[in-house]
């Protein structure tokens, strides 16, 4: 495994590879969930690159960029044994020699959930990722359906601006008690982990109240099962137009419904999603 912090050097190094190249691209502070990323790539892609990159455009809260976890050694250690070939672990300065200006067309689809509530946070994120696309070279990139609403987003950008990169959406890694696995699960204080697993288990009953209940019906028991632990605060339960995230009203307005959640336990701000059809 090569680690590059250069992106001259890791341009030159994946442009040289033959065959398919996939793309990981992370923060960092890695986990089962992006391991599971790896994973794919591996059985799928020729040469698996990885990146790791705490990217500040994309934090609209100073507190959190600053407190995001940060583990480069043992992620290397991790990715290693996850049989990537190429990590590209830039700092700052490598990613922006100057600032990033370039605003993004999202199709609307930065209007809802976390869009509104983290302005600025999915510009950030087309920046980044477009950035590293055009160093990494990758012929197919893998992203979560853990960032349901950000998984939408790459796939809106690299079709309205064309660019020559398959996206593969993966599924959701969670723990054994339920919770989706996430890099800030590290910093939740543990009688706020131990109520997370409640956000899991309230978006399953939700699934089993369907069809028989209404949506509206739904989306406010989803949020009362969550809001029930006093360590839990729903911010919103959206139950959405898998493909245009608009809010449905009825269980036959849209071919794929995703019921997607965001709660606060405490200082830190988790996501869910879950498939309702
Ligand atoms: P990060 O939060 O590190 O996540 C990297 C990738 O891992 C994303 O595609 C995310 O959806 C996926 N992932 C995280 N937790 C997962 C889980 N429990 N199961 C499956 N996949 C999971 O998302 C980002 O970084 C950044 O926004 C990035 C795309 C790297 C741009 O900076």
């Amino acid at each position: 495994m090569q680690v590059f912090a250069k992106s001259s050097d890791v341009k030159e190094i994946a442009g040289s590879k033959k065959g398919v190249t996939g793309f990981v691209p992370t923060m960092g502070a890695l986990h089962e969930g992006h391991l599971s990323l790896v994973s794919r790539c591996r059985s799928e892609c020729d040469t698996v690159a990885v990146s790791i990159f705490v990217n500040p455009t994309q934090f609209n809260d100073k507190n959190d960029l600053k407190n995001y976890p940060r583990t480069l050694e043992a992620d290397l250690a991790l990715l290693e044994q996850a049989g990537a070939d190429l990590v590209f672990a830039p700092d700052e300065k490598e990613m922006y020699p100057a600032p990033d200006t370039r605003v993004f067309d999202l199709g609307g689809l930065d209007d809802v959930m976390e869009g509104p509530l983290r302005p600025g946070h999915f510009n950030g994120v087309a920046q980044v990722v477009t950035r590293l696309f055009e160093i990494v070279g990758p012929q197919r990139a893998y992203f979560g359906e853990k960032d349901f609403q950000q998984l939408a987003i790459i796939r809106h950008l690299v079709r309205t601006l064309g660019l020559p990169v398959e996206i593969v959406g993966c599924p959701i890694r969670r723990g054994g008690d339920g919770l989706a696995l996430s890099s800030r699960n590290a910093l939740l204080t543990p009688a706020h982990r131990a109520a997370a697993p409640k956000i899991y288990a309230a978006l399953q009953k939700g699934v089993a109240m369907m069809p028989d209940h209404s949506v509206a019906e739904t989306a406010r028991a989803v949020a009362e099962a969550i809001d029930s632990d006093p360590l839990l605060q729903t911010e919103y339960f959206n139950l959405v137009d898998a493909a245009t995230l608009r809010s449905v009203g009825a269980w036959d307005e849209a071919p794929a419904i995703q019921g997607c959640v965001a709660v606060r336990a405490g200082e830190i701000r988790l996501i869910d999603n879950i498939r309702f059809k």
